[in-house]
Formats: structure tokens, sequence, C-alpha cells
């Protein structure tokens, strides 16, 4: 039984384009497996509070020798990392902000990152697991465009993730969002529309082709 961790971020509730692509991607693993165990976080709505001093500092010593204020400083964190080491796929949400992720998506990554278990470490406990990160972002960045390299997400998100923690990461990048709202982008619809596309049947091809990665 596959266990898939889904996350998202978007501030917006209602019409996020990260949220449809991260809805179409567990739909269709729901869809292909019908046992699976999905465990949701919506940081916009519960979001995490920032990494202090205790609990990283707590993240230091060993489980088994922590004291209780060092337990207690870290159940929140032990919590996310487990929910982190439990699944199969972790598939995260993160819209572009002012060029980077969402500061709630840092927080949670703050409380993740524990020196000598998932981050720093020959053997990281989350290592090679599939990452599957939705980014949507209101203009476009790619090759030829004015914003390219100013994209710190997936730059950002591959170091953090791919390198810091180990996992295997895939972007799938709904751009150009902006475009129907936005006046001055209207000869962009076009290209909006086709890339919102494109990232819907990824989301639901990745989906697919992860189970049948994990059933093989
Ligand atoms: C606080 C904030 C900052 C944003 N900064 C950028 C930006 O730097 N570059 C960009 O292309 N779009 C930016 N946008 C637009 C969003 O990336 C775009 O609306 C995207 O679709 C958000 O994801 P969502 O649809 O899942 O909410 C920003 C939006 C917000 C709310």
């Amino acid at each position: 039984m596959a266990t898939l961790l889904h996350i998202d971020t978007s501030l917006n509730r209602e019409n996020s384009h990260s949220r449809a692509v991260t809805a179409a991607f567990r739909e269709a693993w729901e869809n292909e497996h019908k046992q699976s165990t999905v465990i949701y976080r919506d940081l916009d709505a519960e979001p995490i509070p920032h990494l202090q001093a205790a609990a990283y500092y707590a993240g230091y010593t060993p489980a088994t020798d922590q004291s209780p204020e060092e337990r207690a400083a870290f159940a929140l964190r032990a919590k996310l990392i487990e929910e982190a080491e439990a699944a199969d796929v972790i598939l995260l949400g993160a819209p572009m902000y002012n060029y980077s992720i969402p500061s709630t998506l840092k927080a949670w990554l703050d409380h993740v990152f524990a020196v000598g278990r998932t981050a720093m470490t020959e053997n990281p406990s989350l290592g090679g697991k599939p990452a599957v990160v939705v980014t949507s972002r209101g203009g476009s960045y790619q090759q030829g465009t004015p914003q390219h390299g100013n994209d710190y997400v997936q730059s950002y998100l591959h170091q953090a993730l791919g390198t810091g923690l180990g996992l295997d990461v895939t972007f799938i990048v709904p751009e150009l969002t902006l475009a129907p709202t936005v006046p001055a982008m209207a000869d962009l619809v076009p290209l909006f529309e086709a890339s919102r596309t494109e990232a819907l049947t990824a989301a639901e091809t990745h989906a697919k082709e992860l189970l049948m990665r994990l059933a093989a």
C-alpha cells in the first residue's frame, strides 16, 4: 500500500493553479490505487511556526538521549519528519512568491532538515524518494524570456530537496498564470492555457508512472 504526502502552500484557496495541479496528481494517484494512504497538509490553512532554537538544537541529540524538554521541543519536527519518511512519494505545491518559495514551505523545510537523519549523512532517511514539485508562476522564466535566470524556486528546491535531502525531484511548471487577469499579458493567454494543460497532463502521467514504479 503506497503512501503519498501531499502538501499545498498557495495562499489562494479558491483558484490556485498549483492546488489544481497537485489535486490532479492526487486524483490520478487515488483512482489508480484505491487503498493508498494520503497524508495532507495545507501550510496556508495551518502554517508551521518558524523553527526556533530549542527545536533546532534538540535535533543534535539522538532521540533516545533527549531530555523531556528536548523531546517536547523536537515533537513537531519529529512528526513532520516521520510523515515524510512514511511517504513513498512527496507532492509539493510551491508557487513562486517574489522569485522564491512561500515562507510557509521554507518553515516546513527548516523543520524537516535534521542533521544526521534527513540531511548531511551518508544515508539520508529520505534518500532516493521521489518528490514532485508543482511550481506555478505568474510570468515566464524560460530561456529567451526577459526574466530568464530570475527563478529561484527551481534552483533552490533542486538544491534543498535534491542535494540537501537526497530526494529524486521532478518539477511541473504551470506558468504565465497572471495572463488571464493582467491586461498587458493578454497576448500570452494561449501560452498560459497550453502550459496549464501540459501541467495537468504531466501530473496525471507522473502519478501513474510513480505508482507503476512502486509496484514493480
Ligand atoms: C505574494 C506573491 C508574490 C508573487 N511573486 C511572483 C513573482 O516573483 N514572479 C511571478 O512570476 N509571479 C509571482 N506571483 C504570481 C504567482 O506566482 C502566481 O499567481 C501563481 O499562479 C501562484 O500560484 P497559485 O496559482 O497556486 O496560487 C506572486 C504572487 C503572490 C501572491
